[in-house]
């Protein structure tokens, strides 16, 4: 039996403590354990943060995406335009609501984010809608995005799961700085896994400035029901009507009350975020065998994952498996979703998607998380330094 390295820097840790714990003991001294006062109060508050004008509570960003298709009104017969550079459930929301998932290729290795140029390409008479990921927490270039939408009719759904946080600079143009990832399109979706910059185990939110997609992402988060149980509970009504059919994709008090400690945290783990990919770049931007994307890029990011490049593709693997020998933890972000099994067979007209396929195949990601700091940091970048001199 081989016994496993001890892990000095695990890929990712979240930033908890006594406030947290009490903030969850509260909860359950209350026993209301479900869509109530804290998943409202969550709400609120993240909508100011973002300066969104609303915010609905859901249960996962797999959720959020998938009330936002169909809020959007995208279903069979209707194209949408995704990168194939994101975690698979950006492409599976579109398919739960029967639409074809036709996947855009990145930038490039410098900029890991769809493509504006291809976005336009990939635009037939049966397009509807375009969803942007902002990767690594890097802002796509929404005024390209937002202008092609708007020229040819489409819906911005923005999968800001990376990106809580991020101010975006404007990509040359001068519409939308200043204001935040995920508040640009018609909605956009965050999610609060147990890795997230802002952490709750499971959980996400959806945010929108236009009401009609508020009210029936409302509706559709708790099976279509024109009452909550917190309405009965609370004494404002004493039944309810099914005006459509819904899910239950309903955020619980515990997640919310998680959501608003971590909310408070946020501005000072991003700061910290920050500080420690400066360090990063300091010592890795100009190694030989490495390249670094976005390296051009640091204020407009939340910076919640740090993705290098190796030179060689073949080499990758035994590069993170000598990294993991130090105790020091990678991950890939991501496998391109149009190379899954699923995918090819579903989408079997996609192209190669060049760029895609190279940068997730010489993608590694190297911690980062608020508990690290600038000497773990350095000892990191010694453990890659070295393992690049050897390889
Ligand atoms: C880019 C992206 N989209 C969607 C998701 C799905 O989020 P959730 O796990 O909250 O459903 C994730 C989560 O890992 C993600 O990173």
């Amino acid at each position: 039996m081989t016994i496993a390295p001890p892990l000095r820097y695990p890929l990712s840790d979240i930033d908890y403590d006594e406030q947290e714990v009490e903030a969850v003991a509260e909860v359950v001294r209350g026993k209301w354990l479900s869509l109530g006062p804290r998943t409202a109060e969550f709400e609120e508050t993240l909508a100011e943060f973002l300066g969104a004008k609303h915010a609905v509570a859901v249960s996962n960003c797999t959720a959020a995406l998938h009330l936002a298709m169909l809020a959007c009104g995208l279903g069979p017969g209707d194209e949408v335009l995704v990168p194939s550079y994101t975690f698979v459930a950006t492409a599976n929301a579109i398919t739960y609501v029967g639409a074809t998932p036709v996947f855009v290729d990145i930038t490039g290795p410098g900029d890991l984010n769809l493509d504006p140029g291809d976005v336009e390409a990939k635009i037939t008479p049966r397009t509807r809608a375009i969803v942007p990921v902002h990767l690594a927490g890097f802002p796509a270039a929404m005024d390209r995005i937002m202008a092609i939408a708007r020229r040819h009719h489409l819906a911005v759904i923005e999968d800001a799961c990376h990106a809580i946080g991020t101010r975006y600079a404007g990509s040359g143009g001068k519409s939308f700085p200043g204001r935040m990832a995920g508040t640009i399109g018609d909605a956009g979706c965050f999610s609060f896994f147990a890795n997230k910059s802002l952490a709750t185990g499971e959980g996400g939110m959806l945010v929108t400035d236009d009401d009609a997609i508020a009210a029936r992402v409302r509706l559709a988060r708790s099976h279509g029901m024109s009452k909550s149980s917190w309405d009965k509970a609370s004494g404002r009504a004493t039944d309810y009507d099914i005006e459509q059919v819904g899910y239950n994709y309903r955020c619980t008090e515990l997640t919310a009350a998680l959501g608003l400690v971590q909310l408070g945290k946020l501005p000072a783990s991003t700061r910290r975020r920050k500080s420690l990919v400066a360090r990063y770049r300091q010592r890795l931007g100009g190694a030989g065998g490495l390249a670094v994307p976005f390296l051009d890029r640091i204020d407009d990011s939340s910076h919640y994952i740090f993705p290098v490049l190796v030179a060689d593709a073949s080499r990758r693997n035994e590069f993170r498996q000598r990294l993991l020998a130090r105790g020091i933890q990678t991950s890939v972000h991501y496998p391109p979703v149009h190379c899954f099994t699923h995918y090819r067979q579903a989408c079997p007209d996609t192209p190669l998607l060049e760029r895609t396929v190279d940068a997730a195949s010489r993608e590694v990601t190297l911690p980062l998380h608020p508990l690290l700091d600038e000497t773990d940091i350095d000892a990191i970048c010694d453990g890659v330094l070295n393992e690049l001199g050897e390889m």
